[in-house]
């Protein structure tokens, strides 16, 4: 978000000159340490077991010099291997530039290790806040929100550096993560915040879902002026994304687009997507994530939901004054059904003014248990939960 009060020219260029930095938007565990990620390529090396005394830390690059420190990312890596959750993690970078970009893919096997392995060539560079996977080929997904050089330099703020060209449509590109081939797709225009899960089909075709909004009104949710403005907050329309689910056909290059059961009901329009990790890059079912807006007036009104893509059997809990932020599936020791297990998920009590860890069973989003902080813990974007904290 801009400085508030505004920097005068000579500070935006000694910010200019110290490159983007970083935020916890994100926190991942690779080769043994933990690593807070944001949308730039910088990241935080954090120390347990409190996860303080953090270290910045640029990683490689494939020759990019002193502009690193001008590199986007994606505050989402995903795991290279489904079945080793604590194994290297994929990752993406891109420098914005006037002109043509490329989008560089890479595993992350450490904080100070990466290997690239493929790269995409694209014109206007797409605000890429997360991607999609599968066992073999990564997803991403070129919605016509850029990221204009221009606007960065003159506004000094990621969210007003944004440009929206509806007009162009969307652009969906499939890299084989092996040979690093890419095919294209086309769509409808979409901004994309977060991918939720993506599997191969045995008809060799490829299922993917993502958080979509028509425009973007999430972005705009970041401005300080509207974040400060209950009147103005209500008045972004948070509540008009979908979840969408796109079938690609490889040997046809055809994409298009299913809808599936209950696709208007109030879950569908869940954002901070989590799944149960087991069936990550597998056929699956349940989503699980808030909603805002809940009641379409009250951006206020937060719910846990629980997204059934299958049967449609959507769920949800909330309470008035009661905040959940992205909750996080685990699977019950030996469990074999997708939804047997718990949810926990941190929620600010707004009438006592103290925040909550809650457990919620997986199968029913039923409250089984709740443990009160002595503080209040303000709205998180992203929770993660890590067995050996
Ligand atoms: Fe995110």
């Amino acid at each position: 978000m801009p400085p508030e009060p505004p920097f005068g020219w000579f500070k935006k260029l000694r910010q200019i000159s110290n490159g983007l930095d970083n935020v916890n938007i994100n926190v991942h565990k690779v080769g043994g340490s933990y690593i807070y990620l944001s949308d730039i390529w910088k990241i935080y090396v954090a120390k347990p077991p409190g996860l303080w005394g953090v270290s910045p830390l640029v990683p490689p690059t494939t020759g990019v010099g002193l502009m690193d420190k001008f590199l986007l990312s994606s505050s989402h890596p995903l795991p290279v291997d489904s079945n080793d959750p604590k194994g290297p993690l994929l990752n993406i970078y891109a420098l914005p530039m006037f002109g043509g970009h490329v989008i560089h893919l890479c595993k992350v096997t450490s904080p100070t290790e990466r290997e690239f392995f493929a790269q995409v060539s694209l014109g206007p560079l797409p605000y890429i806040h997360s991607f999609g996977a599968t066992r073999k080929y990564v997803i991403l997904f070129g919605h016509p929100l850029y990221v204009d050089p221009y606007l960065m330099l003159q506004k000094q703020a990621a969210v007003e550096s944004l440009s929206w060209k509806p007009q162009d449509g969307s652009t969906i590109y499939i890299v084989h993560r092996e040979s690093g081939k890419v095919q294209t797709f086309k769509t409808d225009s979409y901004v994309v915040t977060h991918h939720v899960n993506a599997y191969e089909t045995d008809l060799g075709k490829i299922v993917a879902d993502f958080v979509t909004f028509p425009d973007p009104t999430p972005f705009m949710m970041f401005k300080m002026k509207i974040m400060t403005n209950s009147t103005a907050r209500n008045e972004v329309k948070s509540h008009k994304s979908r979840i969408r689910r796109f079938i690609f056909d490889l040997q046809n290059n055809v994409v298009k687009q299913v809808t599936t059961l209950n696709f208007t009901g109030l879950a569908n329009r869940l954002e901070l997507p989590v799944i149960n990790e087991k069936f990550r890059y597998r056929s699956y079912c349940y989503v699980y994530g808030v909603t805002f807006q809940s009641d379409d007036i009250n951006f206020s009104d937060f719910r846990l939901v629980k997204r059934d893509l299958c049967m449609g059997r959507d769920l949800w809990w909330g309470k008035p004054g009661f905040y959940p932020s992205e909750p996080w599936f685990l699977p019950r020791p030996g469990a074999t059904e997708e939804d047997d297990g718990l949810l926990f998920c941190s929620i600010l009590d707004g009438n006592k003014k103290l925040s909550y860890l809650s457990v919620f069973d997986g199968k029913t989003l039923k409250e089984v248990s709740k443990s009160y902080l002595p503080t209040f813990i303000p709205f998180l974007l992203h929770g993660r939960f890590f067995p050996s904290i």
